[in-house]
């Protein structure tokens, strides 16, 4: 069985989930309170790849700071600077000094698997072959890089976003190469969106003769790569959760079903209904936190309603009339209910924010 090296992408531009990511990684975007790359760094070592190499961008310090060497992990991290998000492919002629001759496993920091990698991780292990990709059935595949199988389970042909129906078998963020890849990167040209692509590297392979095969994913997969994709995946985890409750919550506070209170959390005069999160050191006041909704750290909630929503570190939410539902809140946010007359919404929003008002 061969020993696989982890290679988890955590640069890029995330320009779909701005302005949230005009200051933090989309990688570290949270998920019921964990950022959302931990999962990919969790499952890799659980999947027994414990040599792990992270290729940054532009936020590299950010996600330096949250995953430091890998030992809360069982890891042992290096940092892999990209100099610019020039594509997939790219990303693995920036590594390539650091993967040397091991077979890999290449995991998108922004991509959310159930249920782990451990099973696909075990046969490619066992097997010789250049690639294994991970394929997972979905309903609209013009959107994604589909695969088209042969009859004998080899992969035959990738087809980035086919206008004809070819296959409904999406390729997700989570690909296995041998060294080989490295012979075929060299001859990579630039897409039209300018990048190198990880779908013509593999093909690359194909045509080169060497066997690709596929991995049928039957858990649930998101690409977190918008809003209500973090919202889907803060759901599926939240549905798993059962409650604990180390924080401060009064006898004029309900609680129904799965909540967790962190340490140093305060709930007085409010109903929260699980599945929820509240982070260490927030404080909930005469409010509603409602289903699948997951609030950060020290943040500051009172005469408000909000469910299916998230809401990062140290904001504060004060007085507002309307139910909030299907939101994320970045950091530091204030939303509250204005005394100024004229009786108006008064916004300062970053570039690219979204609001729905009713
Ligand atoms: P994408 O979501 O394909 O690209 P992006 O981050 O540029 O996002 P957007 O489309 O919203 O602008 O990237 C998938 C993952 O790979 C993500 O975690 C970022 C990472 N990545 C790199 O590390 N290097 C790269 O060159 C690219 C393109 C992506």
């Amino acid at each position: 069985m061969r020993k696989l090296k982890g290679l988890v992408l955590a640069g890029g531009k995330g320009s779909r989930l701005r302005p949230l990511t005009a200051t933090g990684a989309k990688q570290l975007v949270p998920v019921a309170n964990k950022p959302v790359l931990f999962y990919a760094l969790e499952q890799l070592v659980e999947a027994g790849i414990d040599e792990i190499g992270i290729v940054t961008g532009d936020t590299a310090a950010q996600v330096e700071a949250a995953v430091g060497d890998g030992a809360r992990f069982g890891a042992n991290v290096t940092y892999l600077p990209q100099a610019a998000p020039l594509g997939l492919a790219h990303a693995i002629v920036t590594a390539r000094g650091w993967l040397g001759e091991s077979a890999f496993c290449m995991f998108l920091g922004d991509n959310f698997l159930m249920g782990g990698i451990a099973d696909h991780t075990r046969r490619f292990a066992e097997a010789d072959w250049a690639g294994q990709i991970l394929l997972k059935r979905v309903a609209d595949p013009a959107a994604f890089g589909v695969a088209v199988l042969d009859g004998g389970g080899r992969v035959e042909r990738l087809v980035e976003k086919p206008r004809e129906p070819l296959s409904d078998l999406a390729v997700i963020g989570v690909y296995y190469l041998g060294p080989e890849v490295h012979a075929v990167t060299p001859h990579l040209v630039p897409s039209a969106r300018g990048e190198l692509e990880i779908t013509d590297a593999i093909q690359g392979l194909i045509d080169a003769g060497h066997e690709v095969r596929s991995s049928l994913v039957a858990a649930e997969w998101i690409d977190t790569g918008k809003k209500d994709d973090v919202l889907e995946a803060n759901r599926l985890v939240l549905a798993t959760l059962r409650r604990r409750v180390d924080g401060d919550v009064d006898p004029d506070t309900t609680l129904v079903g799965a909540v967790v209170v962190e340490a140093g959390a305060q709930v007085r005069g409010s109903t929260v209904r699980g599945p929820a999160i509240i982070g260490a050191g927030t404080k909930i006041v005469d409010s509603y936190v409602g289903p699948f909704t997951a609030i950060g750290e020290d943040c500051d909630l009172s005469s408000c309603e909000i469910e299916h929503s998230i809401v990062l570190d140290r904001s504060t939410i004060r007085g507002v009339p309307q139910r909030i539902a299907d939101s994320l809140i970045g950091r530091e946010v204030v939303l509250e209910r204005s005394p100024l007359k004229p009786q108006a919404i008064r916004l300062m929003l970053g570039d690219h924010s979204v609001v729905g008002v009713v």
